[in-house]
């Protein structure tokens, strides 16, 4: 019996295959290696999983190959995390962002049911709350007004999820992730956007002054979280992902100036219509069905990114 890993070779993907792989686990990636950041660090993530793990190269658009894929294997398990993310890239990108996040997650869905998979897990976001009066940020919630198309998609899979419960019986456990970094991160987020500026003495853009929160989850803990739900089928659920406990931009930029000894370089630009004042995680659902206990706070998990970003890129400097 295998798990398969939508998204296997991205960020959260690759640390989740790993820690399923070191529970002796079979795991198949299913990925296109996309270029909306550079493939080659997808590349990289996969080839330190080692031989064992599976790779099929493909698009969660293409039913044929998502079909395909469920035939060849003995899939029990699906983390879905396939999928373009970023809300300020999706600004202008409709199509774009609805085939791959709710389209390619109904082939997903389809294709799941249809080989009798367990458990799938559904990837979702915190955005999907937009500028909810609601914080912290709850389940019950309609989020029914997302701010971009990101959220939009990602909103509609979740819909589309309830139905793929209710007519087949599918068990969905949706996770809204809540703003996840940490060593191997994505490159396009602010986490190591803000690092390398510093770091290189360039400026940062910063939104509304600094003062928009965010509320950081650590990749470890996230994994936790995924694992958990990959092993609990409870007809459909929705569950927050996240640590809890939201910072400023200013105070996220202090903990980096102090762990790299540098001072940030802060350009003022306008705040995008696409971003929320606050990101704030009510997980007690995750705590109550997942046993999720977030364990890693900002500045440790700022730490071990900077440590890993020292150890990774700047070993070869005086
Ligand atoms: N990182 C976060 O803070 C965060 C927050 C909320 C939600 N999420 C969601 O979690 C999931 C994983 O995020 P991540 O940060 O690891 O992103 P990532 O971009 O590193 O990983 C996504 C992977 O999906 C692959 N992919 C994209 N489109 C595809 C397609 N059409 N077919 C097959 N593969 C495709 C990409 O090549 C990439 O490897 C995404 O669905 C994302 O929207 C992430």
């Amino acid at each position: 019996m295998a798990v398969l890993i939508t998204g296997g070779a991205g960020f959260i993907g690759s640390r989740l295959a790993a820690h399923w792989m070191s529970q002796s686990e079979q795991v198949i990636i299913f990925d296109n290696f996309n270029t909306y950041y550079d493939p080659a660090i997808k590349r990289q993530n996969v080839a330190a999983l080692g031989d064992r793990v599976i790779l099929v190269e493909g698009d969660v658009r293409d039913q044929a190959a998502v079909h395909a894929l469920f035939a060849a294997y003995p899939i029990r398990r699906v983390a879905h995390l396939a999928g373009m993310s970023n809300v300020r890239y999706s600004m202008d990108q409709g199509t774009l962002y609805s085939d791959v996040n709710t389209t390619g997650s109904v082939t997903l869905m389809d294709a799941a049911r249809k080989h009798h998979v367990e458990v799938f897990v559904l990837a979702s976001t915190s955005s999907v709350y937009g500028s909810t009066s609601r914080i912290p940020f709850v389940e019950d919630d309609a989020a029914s007004m997302p701010l971009a198309p990101y959220p939009a998609s990602k909103r509609a899979a979740e819909i589309f999820a309830h139905t793929y419960h209710h007519m087949y019986g599918l068990n969905v456990n949706v996770l809204r992730f809540f703003n996840v970094y940490g060593p191997n991160g994505r490159p396009d987020m602010m986490p190591l956007k803000v690092l390398k500026a510093i770091h290189h003495g360039t400026p940062i853009p910063v939104f509304s002054g600094g003062e928009l929160k965010r509320d950081w989850t650590y990749i470890e803990d996230v994994v936790q979280g995924v694992t958990s739900a990959l092993k609990r089928p409870m007809g459909y659920q929705i569950i927050n992902l996240g640590f809890g406990s939201p910072i400023t931009l200013n105070a996220f930029i202090r903990i980096y100036e102090q762990l790299i000894g540098k001072q940030a370089i802060i350009e003022d630009v306008p705040t995008p219509p696409s971003e929320p004042l606050i990101t704030y995680c009510d997980n007690s659902r995750a705590r109550d069905l997942l046993d999720f206990k977030p364990s890693t706070p900002i500045e440790q998990g700022l730490a071990n990114t900077w440590a890993w970003y020292q150890r990774e890129f700047l070993s070869g400097l005086p």
